[in-house]
């Protein structure tokens, strides 16, 4: 136990150290055991006492671990930390909402505080926990779910928080980011991409969640309830994920001077809140659209402070573990205070959540790139055009490319000013019954981000 001496009074004093079990000895879990056990005279003394991990759970207790748990007492049944009234901090690092939920629940009705970085926790039963731990009067912490290491709940709760926040938009998925860094700068095929995120640890259990956008999704859930004071809606985010981005159209969006990066997007409007999660095209000379690999970066944009922009590590063992400890340091700090006067989980008082409605996908205002092929021959792009303008689409620009190899039709490229979804869903399906046009036409949305 280290000694500390009160600089102003010359007394000296010494808290006794706080005991936390950590659920989980995976990435994050091994992740979290090593920087505490690092770090640990530096952690003592920004919170003020010794933290010590003294048990920890996994499935396997013979696997090899990227951390030491000499001196943790390693248990296969998770209940035994929740049970053990010596524990003060429950670290969730075990992942899915199913048997994390319970364990959450269990956890916060014996009274303890509870850190995480389980994003689809927080997002599908967030508004449960939360209210749960209120009435224990103890903490459910969860900087580490979104955007892994970099400490965007803290800057959009509290360093934000005399602003009004217009929008935010952030690449937010380390492996998603990953895939689509690898397969731009060396050509890899996006499976040999995934495979190594998951060697990295990077990916989720079930690596969808990542490239379909849901991990996106949950993430978004949560900053669009700090930054708006909403309730947690996972069910009503739009969601689309990496798998059909294509090659060719990374390359004209190049041409273009446009980058391709998974986006979250959380927008107030005067009608209500725009959640959606999709590929974007960004202008390239924007910094977030040279974020690259695993780093994940988010764009912030309030009313007093203008655009902020938060850079950092996405996934991984460390980055995501110094999320993690940064939250079981708060929750030292805050174990002597008044329930009543903690940061609130969501950012605004429970009690003055808003009912503002969160907006259908084809009440969503945009820009889009399509990629259409078309026959080579005159009144075709006349035929689109005439189309676009009836739903009142206006064309920024357009491109009619060569013939791809063994191809007759024409790669016909425009990008659009802001529609309504409504417009573009209606104008893109009389678009492709056209018999001048083969094939789907290929949207992408485009945000300029300014
Ligand atoms: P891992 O799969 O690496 O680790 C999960 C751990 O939980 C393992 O130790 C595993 O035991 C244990 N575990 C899994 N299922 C059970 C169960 N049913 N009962 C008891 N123990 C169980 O996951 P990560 O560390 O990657 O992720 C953990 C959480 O952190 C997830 O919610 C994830 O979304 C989130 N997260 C992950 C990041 C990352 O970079 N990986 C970044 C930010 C958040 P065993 O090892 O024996 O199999
Ligand atoms: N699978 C997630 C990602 C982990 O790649 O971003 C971090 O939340």
């Amino acid at each position: 136990m280290i000694g500390f001496i009160q600089q102003n009074t010359g007394r000296e004093w010494a808290l006794k150290p706080v005991k936390v079990g950590v659920l989980g000895l995976g990435t994050v879990g091994g992740g979290t055991v090593n920087v505490l056990k690092r770090n640990a005279a530096e952690i003592a003394r920004r919170a003020g006492r010794d933290i010590i991990i003294t048990h920890a759970s996994a499935r396997d207790l013979s696997r090899e671990r990227i951390c030491s748990t000499e001196g943790i007492i390693l248990t296969a049944d998770p209940l035994i930390l929740i049970n053990d009234p010596e524990i003060d901090i429950i670290v969730e690092l075990i992942g899915g909402d199913v048997f994390a939920k319970e364990l959450v629940l269990k956890a916060i009705a014996n009274n303890k505080h509870v850190v995480t970085a389980n994003k689809a926790l927080i997002a599908l039963h967030g508004n449960e926990i939360f209210a749960k731990a209120s009435e224990k009067g103890v903490i459910v912490a969860f900087e580490a779910a979104v955007a892994g290491g970099i400490p965007i709940i803290k800057a959009i709760r509290e360093g934000l928080s005399g602003n009004q926040i217009q929008w935010l938009a952030g690449i937010i998925n380390g492996t998603g980011n990953f895939i689509l860094t690898e397969m731009r700068d060396k050509g890899r095929d996006f499976s040999d991409a995934l495979a190594e995120a998951q060697a990295l640890g990077y990916a989720e259990a079930d690596p969808s969640f990542d490239v379909e956008g849901i991990d996106v999704g949950h993430k978004l859930t949560i900053l669009a309830s700090i930054a708006f004071g909403i309730p947690l809606q996972f069910d009503k985010v739009f969601m689309e994920g990496i798998t059909r981005i294509t090659p060719i159209d990374v390359e004209y969006a190049e041409q273009l001077g446009y980058r391709i990066k998974h986006l979250g997007i959380a927008r107030k409007t005067p009608e209500g809140i725009e959640l959606r999660v999709h590929p974007t095209l960004i202008p390239d000379r924007r910094l977030i659209a040279n974020v690259d690999g695993v780093m994940n970066a988010v764009l912030v944009k309030g009313d007093a402070v203008g655009a902020t922009l938060y850079y950092g590590a996405g996934a991984g063992a460390d980055a995501t573990a110094s999320a993690v400890v940064a939250d079981v340091i708060d929750v030292v700090r805050a174990l002597t205070s008044d329930p009543e006067n903690r940061v609130p989980h969501l950012a605004f008082q429970a009690a003055f959540l808003a009912d503002i409605p969160v907006l259908s996908s084809d009440r969503f205002k945009t820009s889009y790139y399509l990629r259409l092929n078309a026959e080579d021959r005159p009144g075709v792009l006349a035929d689109v055009t005439r189309i676009l303008a009836a739903h009142q689409i206006s064309i920024e620009a357009i491109i009619q490319k060569e013939p791809l190899e063994n191809e007759t039709a024409v790669p016909i490229i425009m990008l659009t000013h802001t529609t309504l979804e409504k417009e573009m869903n209606a104008a893109i399906a009389e678009i492709e019954a056209l018999l001048t046009v083969a094939g789907k036409v290929n949207r992408i949305r485009l945000e300029t981000l300014g």
